[in-house]
């Protein structure tokens, strides 16, 4: 199993803050955003991974992590994305990365407390398909900004990105976790209206053919770009109750606040 992370984008929403850096490097309380992301593949024993990166900043990412001796790893892989032309078109950078592999991507401004090794084991055993995380999000004004799904009889009918009414209080994270046939999906796409490449669209691919599984997660999530509030929010989350992956804080806020 490979492990991609992502860390290109303009991360326009947290302008001015990411004028003269990558969003992926600004502080999460005590440590670089990128280090939650990596310590929660690492956590679930993904150990060959590559960070896609782009921008002026990318050569910075090298500097911070080097090799990622610091995460107990041997080795680091790199990939530069020249635009921001979507997820799914800075997965498709990771082709002969991942090769005949699987993959589990992994946004990199999404902090993940939980341990996904149980996700990750359960996507081993599926015989091929994709698999993504949920979170619950009763509250609307995020869901607005994420991907939905919508579901009938407990399945998955299709993801709708950013919908102004969402269909169910789920929201897609970006934890994802695709077979090798992720790449030639990619291959049929056409841009979005922003122009991008989105993975809402592979992972709707995924769907039609029925090959698409899902967990829930119980413990906190947050998307640390979705706007500056949240960004904040994160932080103070973190600040608060982070006691490393897997070590989560069981109080109602913890559970449900982001
Ligand atoms: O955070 C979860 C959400 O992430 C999902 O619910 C949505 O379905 C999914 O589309 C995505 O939405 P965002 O609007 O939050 O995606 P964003 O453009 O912020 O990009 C997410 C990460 O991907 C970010 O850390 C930077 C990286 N990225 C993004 C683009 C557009 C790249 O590396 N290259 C890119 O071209």
């Amino acid at each position: 199993m490979k492990g991609v992370i992502l860390a290109g984008g303009l991360g326009s929403r947290l302008y001015p803050l990411t004028r003269i850096t990558n969003k992926h490097l600004l502080p999460l309380y005590n440590k670089p955003m990128i280090y939650y992301p990596l310590e929660t593949l690492v956590h679930a024993g993904v150990t060959e991974i590559m960070v896609v990166t782009g921008g002026n900043n990318a050569g910075d990412f090298l500097r911070l992590l080097g090799n990622g001796r610091d995460f107990g790893l041997k080795q680091l892989h790199y990939a530069y994305q020249e635009r921001e032309g979507g997820i799914a078109e800075a997965l498709s950078l990771t082709e002969d990365f991942v090769g005949s592999d699987r993959c589990v991507l992994l946004l990199g401004d999404n902090i993940v407390e939980e341990d996904i090794s149980a996700f990750v084991a359960r996507f081993a055993e599926q015989p091929s398909g994709a698999r993504i995380l949920l979170k619950e999000m009763p509250e609307r004004s995020h869901l607005v900004h994420l991907g939905v799904p919508v579901f009938e009889d407990g399945r998955i009918m299709r993801i709708e990105e950013k919908p102004a009414q969402p269909k169910s209080p789920y929201a897609v994270t970006g934890v994802y976790m695709y077979d090798a046939d992720v790449f030639d999906i990619v291959r049929t796409l056409e841009p979005s209206l922003r122009g991008e490449l989105e993975i809402t669209d592979v992972n709707n691919e995924y769907i039609a053919r029925r090959a698409m599984e899902y967990d829930v997660l119980t413990g906190y999530w947050g998307d640390a770009g979705e706007s500056i509030d949240q960004y904040m929010a994160v932080n103070q989350y973190v600040a608060a109750h982070w006691n490393g992956i897997g070590h989560r804080e069981t109080t109602s806020q913890g559970e449900t606040s982001r």
